[in-house]
């Protein structure tokens, strides 16, 4: 892998990427495992089966550098909100305007929503920054172990 620019194109996943937003997926969420010492993180622990059937039913993104998967997020909408997760960017390339972008694009994705809604640890500040920056605010915190909780984060569109 080469360093990258900052327009790597984004697009919905095909099978073809799935064990590359696995290995992406393990690799940044090894961070946060270590970050609150809580090493079951669904993300972690996600099967290939599972990826399959989340790309099967829910809207998917990609961003690649050659064959490489470098970026990825994921939505699902339920009633009238959209759930945004697994907003995945690889450390070689990041603070370069992707994670921004592949939420601004799963955004578009959700068709005529009224909520969008996503959640991360509470420590875990880029995720926080990005999600600030796209318009989001914490609305709730659950405790998971005495060193994780999460933190809620929501945008509603205006009426
Ligand atoms: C969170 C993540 C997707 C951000 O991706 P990214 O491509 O680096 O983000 P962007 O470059 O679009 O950053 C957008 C803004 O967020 C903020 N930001 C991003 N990373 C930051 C960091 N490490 N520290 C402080 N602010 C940060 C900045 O305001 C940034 O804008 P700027 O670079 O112009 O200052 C990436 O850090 C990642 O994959 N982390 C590991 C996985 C993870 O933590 N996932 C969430 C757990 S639920």
């Amino acid at each position: 892998m080469t360093d990258a620019d900052t327009t790597l194109p984004i697009a919905e996943a095909t099978p073809d990427d799935l064990e590359g937003i696995l290995k992406l997926q393990y690799l940044c969420y090894q961070i946060e495992a270590e970050r609150y010492d809580f090493w079951t993180i669904p993300a972690l622990t996600q099967s290939l089966a599972s990826l399959a059937e989340d790309l099967r039913t829910k809207p998917v993104l990609v961003a690649r550098m050659g064959d490489e998967v470098v970026g990825s997020v994921r939505g699902e909408r339920t009633g009238d909100d959209f759930h945004i997760g697994r907003l995945v960017v690889h450390p070689r390339v990041q603070r370069r305007g992707l994670g921004r972008r592949l939420l601004r694009e799963i955004e578009a994705r959700a068709g005529d929503v009224r909520r969008f809604e996503s959640y991360t640890g509470y420590r875990s500040t880029e995720f926080l920054a990005v999600f600030s920056g796209g318009g989001y605010r914490p609305f709730r915190e659950e405790k998971v172990s005495d060193r994780l909780r999460l933190t809620y984060l929501e945008k509603v569109r205006p009426a």
